[in-house]
Formats: structure tokens, C-alpha cells, sequence
């Protein structure tokens, strides 16, 4: 099964397959997505869930706290399955 995201910085929108992250799919159709440790451990990657549903494996508090997923930020390199997001402009 493949997922569609749309990244406000992309025009076209980008599939993301089952155990794969969004940050992995749109690095691999080579989308300048911000990232740093692709583990959910930095933070680079922090965006903005503008609709739809993103499931998250675990990650780490720093990269994204408690707080900034209730205002609506995901980890998209802990992201597997998601709809729309946006990278930080
Ligand atoms: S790249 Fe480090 S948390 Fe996403």
C-alpha cells in the first residue's frame, strides 16, 4: 500500500510505502527535506501537519515534544504513514 503526501515546497505530490518514512520517500525522489539524524533524535525534520493522520514510531522528546505534537508537528523521519505535511520554511 502507498501513502500520498504533498509537501508545500514540492509540486508534485510524493508516494510513501509502508515502512517507509516521508522522510525517506522524499529524500529518495531527491526533496531537499531539512533533516539531520533521520532517527528521531534531532529535530531537523520537525514539520507542520496541515491535514490528514501521520503514525509515528518512537522518537525522542527533543526532537519533538509533547507540546509542539498537541500544536500540530510531526517527525516526518518517524512519520510511516501520512497525508499532507510541510517542512519549517
Ligand atoms: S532528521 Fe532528526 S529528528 Fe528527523
Amino acid at each position: 500500500m502507498i501513502y500520498t503526501v504533498s509537501i508545500r515546497q514540492h509540486d508534485s505530490p510524493v508516494p510513501v510505502e509502508i515502512g517507509q518514512t516521508i522522510l525517506e520517500a522524499t529524500l529518495t525522489l531527491g526533496v531537499p527535506y531539512p533533516h539531520g539524524c533521520r532517527s528521531g533524535n534531532c529535530g531537523s525534520c520537525k514539520s507542520r501537519l496541515f491535514a490528514g493522520d501521520v503514525e509515528m514510531s518512537p522518537y525522542s522528546e527533543y526532537a519533538l515534544s509533547d507540546d509542539e505534537k498537541a500544536d500540530g508537528r510531526i517527525s516526518p523521519s518517524n512519520g510511516g504513514t501520512g497525508k499532507i505535511a510541510s517542512p519549517p520554511t
